[in-house]
């Protein structure tokens, strides 16, 4: 298998974006703080995947999966940390957040009632997805030599993860192992639409929401102010027939 160092095509065409994400200290660190997160959150899953696995070898593998994965989260925390204590003075970014989909990728990792083959191809995906966009990352903290180094280290880890969920696969499922790949990938495409889709709502729903305040809301507040216009003032004159309504009724 190809050692992965150029990224997704997607990855590739949005490299003006993560440029502009990684050239900004604030964003940085906050990029490399969501980072160790997503890295622990991942070791602990595949951790739980080392204990319910019946297969001794990939028991082992899990393990030291897990404890790398453990490892980049501190990695990731303790340089995010080391760069906002090198912060002058805390000021509010143009734009803090995150517009592009994490480095790893574990966040929809699923370890309860998953049969080993789904979790390898699962992870093979995610690991190389993950490998591609650290080789852009390395890429964009050329100024940084630390933050690259880091992005190196964890790199060659992401290589090693990618390569031999796929030959676990390959074993414990020879006959199959493409088609679980092809699942992996059409499920994670599919949950990145999602993901896109329910964004991409709640932005047309936002605007939606705005423009009918600003304007069916005052279209309405005129009508109202119109027919207040129209209603008499004080005390109002009542017809006989309304007022020999309640005698009727004993
Ligand atoms: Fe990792
Ligand atoms: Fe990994």
């Amino acid at each position: 298998m190809p050692v992965v160092t150029r990224g997704a095509p997607l990855d590739r065409l949005l490299r003006p974006v993560h440029r502009w994400v990684w050239r900004d200290v604030d964003r940085r660190l906050r990029k490399l703080l969501t980072f160790a997160d997503v890295e622990t959150d991942g070791g602990r899953d595949i951790l739980r995947a080392a204990e319910v696995t019946p297969d001794p070898l990939l028991r082992r593998l899990y393990l030291e999966h897990a404890i790398d994965e453990l490892r980049h989260g501190v990695l990731f925390r303790e340089r995010g940390v080391a760069l906002l204590r090198a912060q002058p003075a805390r000021r509010a970014p143009f734009f803090s957040g995150n517009p592009l989909p994490g480095g790893h990728g574990l966040d929809d990792l699923r370890i309860e009632g998953q049969p080993d083959h789904r979790l390898l191809a699962f992870l093979h995906v995610a690991e190389k997805s993950a490998a591609g966009r650290f080789a852009i990352y390395r890429a964009m903290v050329d100024d940084d030599p630390e933050t690259r180094a880091i992005f190196e280290q964890i790199l060659r880890d992401e290589v090693f993860h990618m390569n031999y969920t796929y030959t676990q696969l390959a074993r414990i499922a020879p006959q199959t192992y493409r088609r679980h790949v092809w699942y992996a990938r059409a499920k994670r495409l599919w949950n990145r639409y999602l993901r896109v889709a329910g964004a991409v709502a709640g932005l047309l729903g936002g605007a939606m929401l705005t423009l009918m305040y600003f304007v069916l809301l005052p279209l309405f507040a005129w009508l109202a102010k119109r027919a207040e216009r129209r209603e008499p003032l004080g005390w109002n004159p009542v017809s006989p027939a309304r007022t020999s309504s309640p005698k009727s009724q004993f």
